[in-house]
Order: structure tokens, then sequence, then C-alpha cells
């Protein structure tokens, strides 16, 4: 593949926000600078780009950025950039700005429309795993999602101090759309009495059964974990028709929602997205488009964006093999 000469690269934030997103700008930016290059700011994710709502960087925009939630470039789920139209407009602006390079952080949705934007238009594109939901292939962890899980474990923490005081069940929804990553830290993390994820259908007449074997059991309180989206129902479907079988218990639901994608970044997500910001510019400047860069095995790894995006990440059968044995 012919390696372009790049001047000007713009990095955007896309799809749903994630802790370290802005540490990931940083790095970002920061490496441009290192390697000479002009850096644009895109706002509003690939709504901006259409809009162009874009900006030169300088080193007053990313200073103390690092350690902050949410994106300083702000985020959208753009629905004109899913148009050929809007990708139209869109690549006119890059070119009224002589922007040759796009880092996009975000998720599949986000990445996916890095892909074609390449695809179509030929413009150097590369992803960074910005999600909390952790369901990318191509690298281990992806920016936010250490600090997604720390938060719900830390909210779990609280409810179960609650739970214990008034004998209560606890029903948790945690995020994580069609993925069960933060489910299954969570529910590892948190000592949860069961955890019920999008990818492993758990009958309704097992999760009876383990609950009225951790009252035969003595069990000073029970916290289930239920991941959105999953196939039995969310945490008040779920709880509901328990009531129905264990009308004795005294049940309660907790949904943690956006709760979970805000707040600092914890100190993996910080090196996570600095890592990456590197990697990401140095990857277009050596000619590597279409790809994410990730992190595997501690490692910098290049992924073609088509493969990262395609189907699902799985659950590692041994975490939730872990989930199994520790919540009996
Ligand atoms: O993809 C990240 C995520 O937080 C999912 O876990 C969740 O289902 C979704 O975004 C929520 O999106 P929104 O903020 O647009 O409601």
């Amino acid at each position: 593949m012919e390696i372009k000469t790049i001047k000007r690269i713009a990095v955007l934030t896309s799809g749903g926000d994630a802790p370290g997103m802005n540490a990931a700008i940083r790095a970002t930016v920061r490496a441009g600078f290192f390697y000479n290059l002009e850096m644009y700011g895109i706002y509003r994710g690939y709504e901006g780009m259409i809009q162009n709502d874009i900006k030169k960087l300088e080193s007053k925009h990313i200073s103390h950025i690092l350690e902050r939630g949410g994106t300083i470039l702000k985020s959208a789920r753009s629905q004109e950039f899913r148009t050929a139209e809007g990708r139209k407009q869109a690549f006119e602006n890059l070119q009224k700005h002589q922007i040759d390079g796009l880092v996009v952080i975000g998720g599949d949705g986000s990445l996916t429309g890095a892909h074609l934007f390449y695809k179509e238009y030929g413009i150097p594109a590369i992803g960074i795993p910005g999600t909390i939901d952790n369901d990318l292939a191509g690298t281990d962890l992806t920016v936010g999602f250490d600090t997604a899980c720390n938060t719900a474990i830390e909210a779990i923490d609280k409810i179960r101090d609650t739970a214990t005081s008034h004998d209560r069940l606890f029903f948790v929804e945690v995020m994580g759309r069609d993925a069960g990553f933060i489910a299954i830290n969570a529910g590892i993390g948190s000592a949860a009495a069961a955890t019920l994820i999008p990818e492993k259908k758990m009958p309704i007449e097992r999760l009876v059964e383990r609950l009225k074997a951790r009252t035969k059991a003595m069990k000073q309180s029970n916290i289930v974990i239920v991941a959105e989206g999953g196939k039995s129902g969310g945490a008040a479907e779920i709880a509901d028709k328990i009531k129905k079988q264990l009308p004795y218990y005294d049940i309660k639901v907790t949904i943690l929602g956006h709760l979970q994608r805000g707040g600092a970044p914890s100190s993996l997500d910080r090196v996570l997205a600095s890592k990456l910001g590197v990697a990401a510019v140095e990857g277009l400047l050596n000619g590597k488009y279409d790809v994410m860069a990730g992190v595997i095995n501690n490692k910098v790894v290049y992924t073609p964006i088509a493969k990262a995006i395609v189907g699902h990440k799985e659950v590692d059968e041994y975490d939730f093999h872990v989930v199994k044995i520790l919540s009996t």
C-alpha cells in the first residue's frame, strides 16, 4: 500500500462517550505535535464533520484533560453520516481544511463509519477503541471499560450495605448493550449471587433454584447483576418474574445507567488511552490505514477495522466459569 505524506490529522470522538477519551485525544494531539504535524479537532463526531465544526488544536486546548471524564470534543451518534450525501459533505469539509489523516475514537458503530469512509474516499483513517462495552475484537481492553467496571463495583458495594441491612434481594442492571463484559466483571468483583449476560441465557427456574439455595445457606445478602439487553429481559423484568415465584423476598431494582459512562478515568484507562493515541499517529505515519490500534498481551497491535467490528468479541469462557463457581 502506498504510504501518503501526512501533515494534518483530525481527531474525533463518536458514539457513547467513555472515560479515557480525553486521555486518548491528548495523546493523539501530543504525538502529532511531536512529529511536527498540524492537529485538528472535529466536534460532535461525524455530525461535526458534516457541519464543518472543525478547529485547529493547540497545546492549550488539551492541557489538563487527561484526568477528566467525558470528551472535550463532544460526541454524537450521527444518522446523517450513514447516508452517502452526509459522507460526501463530510469529505468536502475535510478537504477545506486539507486534512489528510483521521483518528476516530469510538466503538463499533464509529469504527464502521471510519471503515466506510476510508473505502469511499481513501482518506487514511485509524481507530482507537473507545467504549465502556469492551466488545471490540483486536484489543484486550477498550478505553473506558476498566473505569466503568470500577464505577459499577463501587456502586454495587454501596447497594450491598443497604441490601444486607434490610435482608433484601437486589437486581442491579449494568450497561453493555449486547455485551456482558461489564456484567461479568461486576459480578466477579462484587460477589454477585448471579450474573445474567446477553451472551448466555439463564432460565428463570435456574435463578430461582440458586436463590432458594442461598436462602438455605443463610447468605446475608443477594445481589443479582443483569446486563442490559439480556436474553431474559432487563433487571425490572427479571425482578417481576422472580417476585411471582419467590413472593417472600423483599426485592429492589437499581439501574446504574449512565453513571457508568462518567468520572475520571482509572490509571489503566489513562495508560491504555495514552499508548493508543501515540500508536494511532505513528500508525498513520507508517501507512497503517483502515485499522484499529489495540493492545493485546500488553503490546500494541493494529487490526483491520473490518475484523475488529465483525460479529462480537466473545466473553471469556473461563470468566464465565469463575462466575458460576463463585456464585453458588
Ligand atoms: O455503547 C456504550 C453504551 O453505553 C452502551 O453500553 C449503552 O447501551 C449505550 O451506550 C447507551 O447509549 P446512549 O447514551 O445513546 O443512550
